[in-house]
């Protein structure tokens, strides 16, 4: 599959590798055509990897990861342009994390919106899944590295979207079961608001190298 990967920091990363490794077409996309970062991923991924604008990526891509920072991932979508996204499923992997005020970060959306919405408003035509933003990336692309059964989080309104992710899931060794969907777009909501409990975590165990298991 082509896959458009909007973001150079370590999500867009991590995950465009990954993609990579299991036979995918991979375009970081970026403010700038030419950003190092997105450069240097390049040059350790080979050929199935390039890199271009957030348009240029968007263009690429039949799959979308938006990986940029949550409180401009609108803006971000913006530069991608609607006439390039339109259609198309787009994992959101954000956070509406705020650091300006220093640790810890506050969420910029919450209780009654989410970032996952606001793609989803702003985007009519995108099929917005809302996933792994739960976790550190290092688990999103490799879960068997917790040892047990743990859980990634899915939403979204389209049910054919979410069976594909599902499908991608599937490809990164997450098994069904532990695949949990929360339903339509609204449950971003939840998704986001789990971050302040997440971050008091790592700071307990001084590590991201965990995730959440829920028991019935
Ligand atoms: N770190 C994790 O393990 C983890 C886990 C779950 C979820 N997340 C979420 O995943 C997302 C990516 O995290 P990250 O740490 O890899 O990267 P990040 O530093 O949060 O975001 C990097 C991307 O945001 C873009 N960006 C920054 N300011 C922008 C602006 N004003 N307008 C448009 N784009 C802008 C950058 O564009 P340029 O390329 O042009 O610089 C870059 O591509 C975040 O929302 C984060 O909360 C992170």
């Amino acid at each position: 599959m082509n896959i458009g990967v909007l973001g150079t920091g370590m999500v867009g990363e991590t995950l465009g590798t990954k993609l990579v490794s299991l036979n995918h077409n991979v375009k970081m996309g970026s403010r700038s055509a030419s950003n190092e970062k997105a450069a240097a991923w390049v040059k350790k991924n080979g050929a199935n990897a390039s890199q271009g604008t957030f348009a240029e990526a968007s263009k690429f891509g039949e799959l979308i990861l938006n990986c940029t920072k949550g409180e401009v991932a609108l803006e971000a979508l913006k530069i991608a342009g609607e006439e390039n996204l339109k259609g198309k499923v787009l994992i959101d992997v954000s956070n509406p994390l705020d650091f300006s005020k220093g640790m810890p970060p506050t969420l910029t959306v919450c209780n009654t919106d989410s970032v996952g919405e606001q793609i989803q408003k702003n985007f009519p035509s995108v099929k917005v899944v809302k996933t792994f933003n739960t976790m550190n990336c290092l688990i999103m692309v490799n879960p068997r590295s917790l040892s047990g059964s743990h859980n990634v989080f899915i939403c979204g309104n389209d049910a054919g979207a979410k069976n594909k992710i599902r499908d991608l899931l599937k490809s990164f060794s997450w098994k069904d079961e532990e695949i949990l969907d929360l339903g339509d777009i609204t449950a971003s909501r939840g998704m986001e608001m789990v971050l302040p409990l997440w971050l008091r975590i790592m700071g307990t165990f001084k590590s991201g190298a965990f995730n959440f298991n829920i028991v019935k």
